[in-house]
């Protein structure tokens, strides 16, 4: 297994170079990812190209053992083609250019900054393609992040519009779909249609829709230009990842990765200003997305929190034990290997105080020690734990388009996408019940339970396969706001929820908007959710039940008594509709009941303590992760005998563990 780090050479006087080796190798890493921001110094002026730092630098990782992952230089266009070159700079929706001094500072849609990356990429493809201590390559650095995935100038504007006559043919067609005659948007050229710059009101939900489209897709062909020039010289041995971030941006992290060997993601629990990391489920959320982008298979995280993170402000201090819990975390869910960002704190540049393994001083310290038993401990399991099957019984839907069209359109102060993905995700996550995040393209039959939380923006192909699922006997549980939408952003003139109003056996006549401050409540009526009371908050669907049962209602206003929560049985399968954002007091038994009905294996464990199966039942490997900062926590292993590969120790019955704890058990035969 790979274990590295993200090391920056040019960072380090040379006279440190094999002292950060010596100890990299004392620590046991395997690999280096560098070079990812280092084009000023392969191209220090136009056409000049200069590889020697990195040439050296790779060949004392080589001597020394360490495979090393070179990233294209991409992000950090330099000062001298910024200046002679301006119009690769991106605009923001103020139509303000974004200046030179930090990075990302580029539109994929500049023709002269698409020539310039083919050209540096080539270089290092033919200087680089070859080597044998070069494993592999990270295009640029997480597309998209730190608001880069929009660009709304001319050239930007040029190209949407190409992109619009391709996806419509006609402007008739387009203002058909549109609906431009609201508003007497009429286009009558393709030229007149905007980028959708700041207007006194907001746009027409479609154009905003077609344009995050079309920005993913302008990602994606950057991102092919590079990996083109890459393949034009490089070894086959040699891979080709991005490391992705998964933040709702105006990307397809799944298109792209149809042209990328395997993906990467970039994982920081913690960042900046957090006073605490975001919670295990929202991490595992991540990883399951991850592993999800490229239907299942193996992910690199290509950078792993080491140390407190941020600019001008020092977020979170990693506690004693995180470092083992989220690599542990990571692999548990599908990650082969890990880099850890950073090897050393810089001492200059806007991430100074972005801390690494090591910090400023350079001295191995309590972080080194933790990182090192991590390796330790990962070499006893050998690659066994990493290629042991993942087997999910429960299926969380996501598209990053509906994620889009809910941020064009949240309709309720109260909704983020996030959060509400996470209501209905974290449910099955707090049972420890084996999830995949999976999109439209996915077969649903080796499902046990598909869960399609806020699916606003239909896809025909989807409803359709939840339709064929749900009736050949699978569950599903579906949540307000479904089926309102086409996939053109348009309002469905069906009763809601639209396609799925007759597996889900119910009708949607009215429906409410809560803003922040304003709270129903919801009673359960029958069930594992009888006699619980919960408040309803962010939207109220009105569910006037048709054939399915009702097991909670509305209990405040003019709809107290109506339907809340239903549940359908339609064909040989059960649909579950949850018509409001109900607290997790309420969603968890109600989940729980759910699973067991439909035979979801699942493990009680206490708040905070995560549990994750990996491999063939009987000889499975079984993480327990304590995320709890303060506590040490008990609960009931699974029945048989679990051994600790790492000390040898056989365990059964209860089992404790520590606070920030983390171990990886393996059943006994
Ligand atoms: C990541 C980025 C790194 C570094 C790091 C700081 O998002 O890829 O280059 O900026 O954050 O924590």
């Amino acid at each position: 297994m790979y274990i590295g780090v993200d090391y920056y050479p040019e960072q380090w006087p040379k006279t440190r170079w094999s002292e950060d080796v010596r100890m990299m190798k004392e620590l046991g890493i395997n690999v280096v990812r560098i070079a990812e921001f280092g084009w000023s110094l392969m191209e220090p002026e136009e056409g000049t190209y200069d590889f020697s730092l990195y040439d050296e630098a790779i060949e004392l990782f080589a001597k020394n053992g360490i495979d090393v992952v070179l990233g294209t230089p991409t992000a950090t266009p330099p000062a001298w083609m910024v200046r002679r070159y301006p119009d690769i700079l991106p605009v923001d929706e103020n139509g303000i250019t974004i200046s030179f001094g930090a990075r990302r500072h580029y539109t994929v849609n500049s023709t002269t900054y698409q020539e310039f990356s083919k050209k540096i990429v080539n270089e290092m493809a033919k200087r680089y393609g070859q080597h044998p201590a070069v494993i592999g390559w990270q295009t640029d650095n997480e597309y998209g992040h730190e608001k880069s995935d929009r660009s709304y100038g001319d050239e930007d504007r040029a190209r949407f519009q190409d992109w619009l006559k391709e996806q419509y043919g006609t402007l008739e067609k387009l203002n058909e779909t549109w609906g431009t005659v609201f508003w007497s948007q009429t286009y009558t050229e393709w030229e007149q249609i905007p980028v959708p710059r700041k207007v006194y009101q907001e746009h027409n939900p479609s154009l905003l829709l077609d344009f995050d489209r079309f920005c993913a897709e302008a990602y994606n062909r950057y991102n092919r230009l590079q990996v083109d020039e890459l393949k034009k010289h490089i070894d086959e041995r040699q891979f080709i990842t991005h490391n992705f971030v998964y933040t709702g941006l105006a990307l397809n992290q799944k298109e792209m990765a149809k042209d990328l060997d395997f993906i990467s993601f970039d994982n920081y629990p913690v960042w900046g200003g957090l006073p605490e990391p975001i919670t295990p489920g929202n991490i595992a959320r991540q990883h399951d997305l991850c592993r999800g982008t490229k239907s299942g298979k193996g992910y690199w995280v290509m950078e792993e929190l080491s140390g407190a993170q941020g600019w001008s402000r020092i977020g979170y201090l990693p506690r004693p034990g995180h470092l083992q819990l989220w690599t542990y975390q990571a692999i548990s869910r599908g990650a082969e290997a890990i880099v850890y960002f950073r090897w050393r704190a810089a001492r200059f540049g806007t991430e100074e105080f972005c801390h690494g393994i090591l910090d400023h001083d350079g001295k191995p310290k309590r972080k080194f020690d933790e990182v090192k038993k991590v390796i330790e401990n990962m070499k006893v399991f050998g690659d066994d734990w990493i290629a042991a099957d993942y087997k999910a019984d429960v299926a969380v839907y996501h598209d990053p388009e509906n994620d889009w069209a809910w941020q064009i359109q949240p309709q309720s102060e109260m909704f983020n996408y996030v959060n509400e993905f996470l209501r209905f995700y974290e449910p099955a996550y707090a049972v420890n019940a084996i999830t995949d995040i999976i999109s439209e393209v996915e077969e649903l039959n080796s499902y046990k339970v598909v869960v399609v939380p806020v699916y606003f923006l239909t896809k025909p192909g989807f409803t359709d396969k939840l339709k064929a699922y749900a009736n050949a006997g699978g569950t599903v549980i579906l949540t307000y706001r479904s089926g309102v939408k086409d996939e053109h952003n348009v309002v469905t003139d069906q009763t809601l929820p639209g396609d799925l109003a007759e597996i889900a056996g119910i009708e949607v006549n009215e429906y409410e908007s809560l803003q922040s401050g304003q709270v129903n409540q919801v009673e359960g009526v029958q069930g594992a959710i009888e006699g619980i009371m919960s408040d309803a908050t962010v939207w109220c669907d009105l569910v006037d039940p048709v054939t399915a049962e009702v097991l909670a209602e509305y209990r405040n206003t003019f709809y107290s008594g109506q339907a809340a929560i239903t549940r359908n049985r339609t064909g040989k399968g059960t649909v579950y509709y949850v018509g409001s954002a109900v607290e997790p007091a309420m969603l968890r038994p109600l989940y729980k009941e759910v699973l067991a009905d439909a035979g979801v294996a699942t493990v009680e464990t206490p708040e905070n303590v995560e549990v994750l199966f990996r491999g063939e039942s009987g000889s499975e490997f079984m993480s327990v992760l304590n995320h709890d900062t303060d506590a040490a926590h008990s609960f009931e292993l699974p029945e048989g005998k679990w051994q600790d590969p790492v000390t040898g120790e056989v365990y059964e019955g209860t089992f404790e563990i520590g606070s920030l704890g983390s171990i990886v058990l393996k059943k006994q035969q």
